[in-house]
Order: C-alpha cells, then structure tokens, then sequence
C-alpha cells in the first residue's frame, strides 16, 4: 500500500467518480468535523495500532484520530478532498501522521489483520465493507455508515447505495460483536436523510 505523508498519492487515472466528487469539494469549504463514531470508539476502547478510513472525503475524523494519536491511512478517489485534508492536517501539526491515499476503492487491497480501527462513513460497497472487515486486527473496530433503506420504500426500486437499518451488523458476520446500531435521521437540506450506522469488534 502506497503511503506518503499528508501529500495525496496518484492513482494516475481519470474516474468519473474523482470527476464528480472533485467538483463537489470545490463547490464548498470544509468542516472537518468527527463522525460520531469517532467518540463511539474512544468510548468502546481502541487497541493500539493505524487506523484505516475509507472514502474519507474531507475527514474530520482522520485528523481527530491523528490528534489522539493514531497513525491513520485515509483513501478517497477525490485529489481536492485529500489535498483538503491534507492542507489541514499539516495546519494542525498532525500531517505526519495522516496518510492520504488516492484510490479508487474498487481496486484497493488494504492489507488484512492491520488496522485497529476501520472507519466509512456515508459510503456503500458490500465489497469494499468485506474488505474492511478483514483488515481489522483481532480485538479491533470497524465503523461504518450508510444511507438507510427504509420500510416504506418500493423493495423493488433500484438502491445500490442504500442499505437496511440492521444490515450493516448483519454483515459483519460471526467473529464480531456488534457494540452500537444505530439509526440517525437529519433534516439539513432539502430532504431529510436516513442513516443506519454499526460499531463493532472483531474477536480476538
Ligand atoms: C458521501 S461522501 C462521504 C465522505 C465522508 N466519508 C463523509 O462522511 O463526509 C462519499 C465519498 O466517497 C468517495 N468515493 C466515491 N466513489 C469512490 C470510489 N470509487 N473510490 C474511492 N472513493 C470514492 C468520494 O470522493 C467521497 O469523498
């Protein structure tokens, strides 16, 4: 795995993912705000070790782990995203310890048994939710978030990003212990939006 300080990695191709996204973070200025299963974590207790997060975006949650002290690998297909995070780790004095990964997550491996925390937050992929599972070290976490599917909704209806409340700890499969599901609904914007999120650890 490709790691260069704060300064994003090329993947070298163009996506229409990266496109769409790089146009996105240069539309509006940052937060970088936690998620909270950030807290979650520190409240569920963290073993030592890097922290792993995936379509990290303009991660306020990478830099509040780096402020704790972890070594994080942060990997997102947007350049502008990382080059974001990145400016405002070093801003912070944390930039040695954010790794920036520029990747399009279909294609990236993480190595397995590694991390001691990994994190995705408004993403879906059931692959790339597998592949995070496995790189948790034993007695490590993974955090996830997706859009949530509700009830009400057409079953039949195209929902390639959506998932439902209850699916994500589901999938974590036996071996885990699901610390925290929960179900978080806001109303920023101009639609309210569903999101189902699970805490859990992976056995020793
Ligand atoms: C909804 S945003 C979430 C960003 C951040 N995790 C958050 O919660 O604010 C989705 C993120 O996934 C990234 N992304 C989308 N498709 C991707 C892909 N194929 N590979 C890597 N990152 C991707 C986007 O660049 C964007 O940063």
């Amino acid at each position: 795995m490709g790691t260069e300080g704060a300064q994003p990695e090329s993947a070298g191709e163009e996506s229409s993912d990266r496109l769409r996204w790089n146009a996105r973070y240069l539309r509006s200025a940052p937060g970088f705000a936690p998620h909270p299963l950030v807290a979650e974590a520190f409240t569920a207790g963290m073993i030592d070790g890097p922290v792993l997060e995936l379509a990290c975006g303009r991660s306020g949650s990478a830099l509040a782990l780096a402020e704790a002290g972890h070594r994080v690998v942060a990997v997102d297909v947007s350049d502008v995203a990382l080059r974001q995070l990145a400016t405002e780790a070093r801003r912070r004095g944390v930039g040695d310890r954010v790794f920036c990964v520029q990747s399009d997550l279909a294609t990236f491996v993480p190595p397995r048994e590694t991390f001691a925390f990994a994190l995705a937050t408004l993403f879906w992929d059931k692959a790339v939710f597998d592949i995070a599972c496995e790189a948790v070290l034993p007695g490590g976490l993974l955090g996830w978030e997706a859009l949530a599917r509700m009830d009400e909704e057409d079953p039949s209806a195209p929902s390639r990003f959506r998932v439902p409340h209850g699916a994500l700890g589901t999938a974590c499969g036996p071996g885990w212990d699901v610390l925290v599901e929960a179900l978080a609904k806001e109303s920023a914007g101009a639609r309210p939006r569903r999101s189902t999120r699970v805490l859990a650890r992976r056995g020793e």
